[in-house]
């Protein structure tokens, strides 16, 4: 009956919600703003031939969710399936794919403080109450700082003491917590590019304000400020890719500003998929409620089409962005990768290892990556593909189980080296045997296998 009424938003008679909720009673669930008496639009029973009884409809979406340890009651708006047209602007979007996207992505070491930066419902924030001591929750929108409170309020009541300090902050991006210092910064930002024309709602759930991308790269510039050192920073965005231009060239600019404006970050940024203009137009005039074909979405796709020729792009990048401050004084790294297929679920034990293995090639040599007896690790497996009754295959794929899903071409080389690496032997020792066998220079082997060795150490497949 809590799920039809919370979640479907179907109207339910009053004397079921009474006895679903023996303690509040329907008083005490209008009086928090949870329902309201009289069906309303939904609530006409088609072809009813009794005046129906007393009905109670839900002013707000309320529904179960959690992760492996906690189980949480999570309140937003209304879906727009529910309300049944376009939403309101100060919209307070519930839990969807880009939420639990970051939430699975999110590196969950035990941290001293954590911000969750435009935190709508607190969704993030309230995963943050696994492994955060403190946490800090940011939003423009009171109304969204009031449904995240009350989350918050109802993750306590449920798992009494349970909740760390939680502090909720009004204002734009940073500004709420300027000179202050997190161990974890997670945002989903509403980083959706849209056009600045006054004939289209500013949706403040998706829509910062900003033109373009200007948001995503200001948080990029902008995050180290706020970021210990060691700490780390995870983020949702789009980005833009002008005609003749890629994405790596894209990130390539903003990362030489954020190192050149603030302090240089580590940068870890996994391209998850690629749009025309054409598909994100589509995608987002549809996200507000206007159905395709109404006079309202044509005016807004037309809209987005306009926008984007305007600064001449050709595609959009969605993805996930993880960057951070080093703890020591060293060079930064980066990586600019594209994994547009599954990937492991949570996918944040793969980012926390993959940020230990980049650090730690970062601060060794290849020296010392020779001297370590690396293993495949054990959801790496081998495809051999070749010519029906040929000797030697043609093609060997390496192909990872977990984390990023990456599927590596390897040459003689390195599938020599891989059928040893089961941490008996170091790297130098493995690849000057294997020297020995095909009687090829120990140093050419060495520097030719030394890119693809670090490269596999980086994303998980030697460990
Ligand atoms: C896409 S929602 C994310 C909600 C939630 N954190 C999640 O993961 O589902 C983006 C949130 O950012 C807020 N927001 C919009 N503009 C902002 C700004 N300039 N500064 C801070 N927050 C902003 C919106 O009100 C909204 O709650």
């Amino acid at each position: 009956m809590l799920i039809r009424l919370f979640t479907l938003g179907r109207p339910v008679p009053a004397s079921a919600l009474a006895s679903a909720l023996p303690t509040l009673g329907v008083e005490g669930a209008v009086a928090l703003g949870l329902v309201r008496v009289g069906g309303g639009r939904a609530g006409v029973a088609a072809g009813r031939s009794t005046p129906p009884e007393r009905e109670v409809a839900a002013t707000c979406d309320l529904r179960p969710y959690g992760d492996d340890a906690h189980d949480w009651w999570v309140a937003s708006d209304l879906s727009e399936l529910v309300v049944g047209g376009p939403l309101r602007r100060d919209h307070v979007l519930g839990i969807g794919g880009a939420s639990t996207t970051l939430a699975s992505w999110t590196v969950r070491r035990p941290v001293e403080r954590a911000l969750d930066l435009g935190t709508g419902c607190g969704v993030q924030a309230l995963h943050l109450t696994g492994h955060a001591r403190a946490i800090v929750a940011t939003d423009i929108s009171e109304r969204a700082l009031a449904y995240a409170a009350f989350n918050v309020a109802l993750a306590a009541s449920e798992h009494s003491g349970a909740v760390p300090p939680f502090e909720l902050l009004a204002g734009d991006l940073l500004d709420p917590v300027a000179g202050q210092r997190f161990s974890l910064v997670v945002s989903n930002p509403p980083f959706v590019i849209t056009p600045r024309d006054e004939a289209l709602p500013l949706y403040e759930y998706r829509d910062g304000g900003r033109a373009g991308d200007a948001l995503v790269r200001s948080l990029v510039r902008q995050v180290g400020t706020v970021l210990e050192p060691g700490g780390i920073a995870q983020f949702l965005g789009n980005w833009e890719v002008p005609a003749g231009r890629t994405w790596r060239d894209v990130w390539g600019d903003w990362l030489e500003e954020q190192a050149r404006d603030g302090i240089a970050l580590d940068a870890w940024v996994v391209q998850r998929e690629s749009q025309d203009p054409a598909e994100y137009a589509e995608l987002w005039a549809r996200d507000g409620g206007a159905l395709p074909g109404s006079e309202a979405h044509s005016q807004m796709y037309a809209a987005w089409l306009r926008d984007f020729a305007s600064r001449d792009v050709e595609r959009v990048g969605f993805g996930v962005v993880t960057l951070q401050r080093p703890a020591t004084d060293r060079p930064t790294w980066r990586s600019l990768d594209e994994a547009h297929g599954p990937v492991s679920a949570p996918m944040g034990p793969a980012i926390d290892a993959g940020l230990r293995a980049r650090t730690w090639l970062a601060e060794h040599s290849d020296d010392d990556v020779l001297d370590v007896a690396w293993s495949c690790a054990p959801d790496v497996t081998e495809e051999r593909h070749g010519r029906p009754g040929a000797e030697d295959p043609s093609v060997i794929l390496v192909r990872q189980g977990g984390g990023l899903g990456r599927v590596v071409r390897a040459g003689t080389l390195l599938a020599a080296y891989l059928g040893v690496a089961d941490g008996e032997l170091t790297a130098r020792a493995a690849l000057d045997a294997i020297a020995e066998v095909l009687a090829l220079e120990p140093e050419q082997v060495r520097a030719e296998t030394l890119p693809q060795l670090r490269d596999l150490v980086a994303d998980g497949l030697l460990v």
